[in-house]
């Protein structure tokens, strides 16, 4: 326990160097920002380097990482296999104008490991992964609509980023609303997108008969992170697997963070096969990276040789730095690694859920392999309406977090998280004690 007693808050002082930092940052950044999840009032803490399961910030105080970039870092910090791949590449070059090997043989391990994968093309982030699933289904199909579900986060490309949020004032609407997220989302892009409930069959159902001759896809998450990392049901992916096939509807699952959770991506998991699918973050080696791929009837619409039917450039797709670490990394996740840390997040999932019974604390503990998230109420999680918190389990949620942080455990403020590889049953432990005491200290 001695670990959880010394607090790790200096950051937050007015005379800190993040503090320092963030005022620097707001004369050239608005809000001194350049990524909204990363931001918090009235400053993050700033990073002075991390190594393996440790994030150090400024101040000097060491926290267990157990955010790892939102879920990209499968190695945690400053991976030795993944350093010396890309040193070695970088004696060579960082970008070209041609394609190289590398790309090669990581599009190889992809499809090699899940087989509804046939044919992929990289991308520099999830966001653009999505954004050309979105177009290539939709030549593919000659449709234009998607359907998407309430909540969940898919990046940022307009049509992707509808209704993540959807205030409760319109929860009492017959149907399901789009919503726009950014202001002055153009009417064409709401018009284009429908929105269900996730988990929600009979929703589903209802914008799919409706619609179906106008829908190009259906994009879904199986464990979507806004909608409190809760997995989809067998019967929902199921369900929109029967339907999009009768309808000749192009089923995308954004894997962007559940690949981490099997060595076949969770669609190896639930047993449920889409036409395409997203991804990025653990394939990047902790580079930029997004990747889509899928059957290759459907991925021919990207194909040169055919027109194409859908251009997609990109100057650093591929990019031989990413490229190699990504390899690095993925051959590194063998079957019986990816057993050890989700062993690890079973454990710890575990320890986290006894630690709210202990303190009487109502709770309960979602996720997957190696992927986690706390909720300090009992509903009955299916949804983004259920996973919405109150405003007393916000402000709850809120001190709870910013007391792990002080006790040197770095999550989401959402409270999601991440086991890495060099983690060990240790860490598992000091993070289950310093909730226990979070707990205790905002009851
Ligand atoms: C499910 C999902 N899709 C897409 C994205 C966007 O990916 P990126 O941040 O690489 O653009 C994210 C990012 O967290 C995500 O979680």
């Amino acid at each position: 326990m001695a670990a959880i007693d010394q607090r790790r808050d200096a950051f937050r002082a007015m005379s800190s160097a993040s503090a320092a930092l963030a005022e620097r940052a707001r004369r050239v950044m608005p809000g001194g920002n350049t990524r909204t999840t990363v931001y918090q009032s009235p400053h993050p803490p700033y990073v002075a380097y991390g190594k393996g399961a440790t994030i150090v910030d400024m101040e000097g105080d060491a926290r267990l990482d157990f955010i790892n970039n939102y879920t990209s870092l499968i190695h945690g910090h400053a991976d030795p296999d993944i350093n010396a791949a890309v040193i070695e590449q970088l004696q060579y070059g960082t970008s070209y104008a041609m394609p190289t090997v590398h790309e090669v043989a990581l599009a190889e391990l992809i499809a090699d490991r899940i087989p509804s994968v046939e044919h992929l093309r990289f991308t520099n982030s999830g966001t653009e992964a999505v954004m050309m699933a979105i177009k290539g289904a939709r030549a593919f199909t000659g449709r234009p609509k998607i359907l998407k579900f309430e909540g969940c986060y898919h990046g940022s490309y307009d049509f992707a980023e509808i209704s993540q949020v959807t205030p409760e004032s319109r929860w009492e609407e017959s149907e399901t609303p789009a919503t726009a997220t950014a202001l002055g989302t153009p009417q064409g892009v709401m018009e284009n997108v429908l929105v269900a409930r996730y988990n929600d069959i009979a929703d589903a159902e209802r914008a799919i008969t409706r619609h179906h001759d106008e829908l190009a896809a259906v994009l879904v998450d199986p464990m979507p992170s806004r909608v409190g990392t809760v997995p989809a049901t067998h019967a929902f992916l199921s369900a929109l697997r029967a339907m999009t096939r009768a309808y000749g509807i192009v089923l995308i699952f954004d894997e962007v963070i559940t690949l981490r959770v099997a060595y076949g991506g969770m669609q190896s998991v639930v047993g449920v096969t889409p036409d395409m699918t997203t991804m990025a973050k653990i394939i990047g080696g902790g580079f930029p990276v997004g990747a889509v791929g899928g059957a290759a009837e459907i991925m021919a619409v990207f194909d040169p040789r055919q027109g194409p039917k859908v251009p997609h450039g990109g100057t650093f797709n591929a990019n031989p730095i990413t490229s190699v670490a990504g390899l690095t990394a993925m051959e590194k996740m063998t079957p019986a690694e990816f057993d050890r840390i989700n062993a690890l997040g079973e454990t710890l999932r575990e320890g986290l859920a006894e630690a709210m019974d202990g303190a009487r604390v109502p709770g309960q503990v979602t996720g997957a392999g190696s992927v986690f998230n706390l909720h300090l109420h009992n509903r009955p999680l299916t949804d983004y309406r259920s996973t919405s918190l109150t405003p007393a389990e916000k402000a709850r949620t809120a001190a709870v977090y910013q007391s792990m942080l002080a006790h040197g455990i770095f999550l989401s403020p959402s409270m999601m998280g991440c086991v890495s590889t060099p983690m060990d049953s240790a860490d598992i432990h000091t993070c289950v004690d310093a909730f226990a005491a979070a707990l205790h200290e905002t009851a």
